[in-house]
This record gives C-alpha cells, structure tokens and sequence, in this order.
C-alpha cells in the first residue's frame, strides 16, 4: 500500500467543499505564499473592521487537496477572530481542527499559517500599525 494517503474525513469534506473560496475586493489584508518545493500557491483575503475584528476571510488556493483544505478550515478559524487571535492560530490548530494530516502533507497547513500571518502584516503595513508577535513574512 505504499503510496497511498489517508485523510481524515473532515479533511475530505473540505476538499470537497471549500469554504470561502474567491477574493475579497479591497481587502484589509491579503497573504500570498507559496512553497518553492511541490509548487503550490495559497492566498488569504482579510476584511478587518475597525476594532480589528475579522469580517470576513476567503482565500484562494493552486495546490493540492491538503492545502485546499487547510486553507478553508483556516478561514473558518479566523473568521470572527481579533487579529491577535488570528496570529495565534498555527499551522496545528488548523490540523487539530481537521483532525489531523499525513505526514507528508504537513508543510501544506504551514501554508495556511503564512498565508494568514501575510495577510496581518499586509494589512498591518498598509494602516501603519504594530501588531505584537507578528514577524515579517520571508
Ligand atoms: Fe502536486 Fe501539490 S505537489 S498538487
Ligand atoms: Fe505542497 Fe500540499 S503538497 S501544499
């Protein structure tokens, strides 16, 4: 059985079933990343509203099933979230949250938890704040 991957079902059903797929026009914040090894590319939009709440999250992802998973499990996460909740959300939480992935398949909720903290410093940058804990993103 070498070769063959096994998912979780919540894994499978986000796959399947992307949640907040597309673009947000005028985005507070958005976070492009990329991984220079299997090619896959993901992007974060954020609507951050003037407490610094997030209004709403969408993101699109050019990869694999792993990644697009994550990445709408992550914008489920975050939705909702204060910005320094959403900082606090790791590549983990976002595993947990899907009850977990291969090894192999790891890197791909790393993604998730660049493309996020992108898309803070993104928005960071553009309205000229700090946001505690956040690095710039490589
Ligand atoms: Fe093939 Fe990511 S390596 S889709
Ligand atoms: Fe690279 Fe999934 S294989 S992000």
């Amino acid at each position: 059985r070498r070769g063959i991957i096994m998912y979780s079902e919540k894994v499978m059903d986000h796959f399947s079933n992307p949640r907040n797929v597309g673009e947000i026009e005028n985005a507070s914040g958005v976070g492009t990343v990329g991984n220079a090894k299997c090619g896959d590319i993901m992007r974060i939009y954020l609507d951050i509203d003037q407490d610094g709440v997030i209004k709403d999250c969408k993101f699109k992802t050019f990869g694999c099933g792993a990644a697009v998973a994550t990445s709408s499990m992550a914008t489920e996460l975050v939705m909702g979230m204060h910005i320094n909740e959403a900082l606090k959300v790791t590549n983990k939480a976002v595993m947990d949250a899907l009850d977990g992935l291969p090894p192999v398949k790891v890197h791909c909720s790393l993604l998730a938890e660049e493309a996020i903290h992108a898309a803070l410093w993104d928005y960071a940058q553009k309205h000229n704040i700090i946001i505690e804990g956040l690095e710039q993103p490589k």
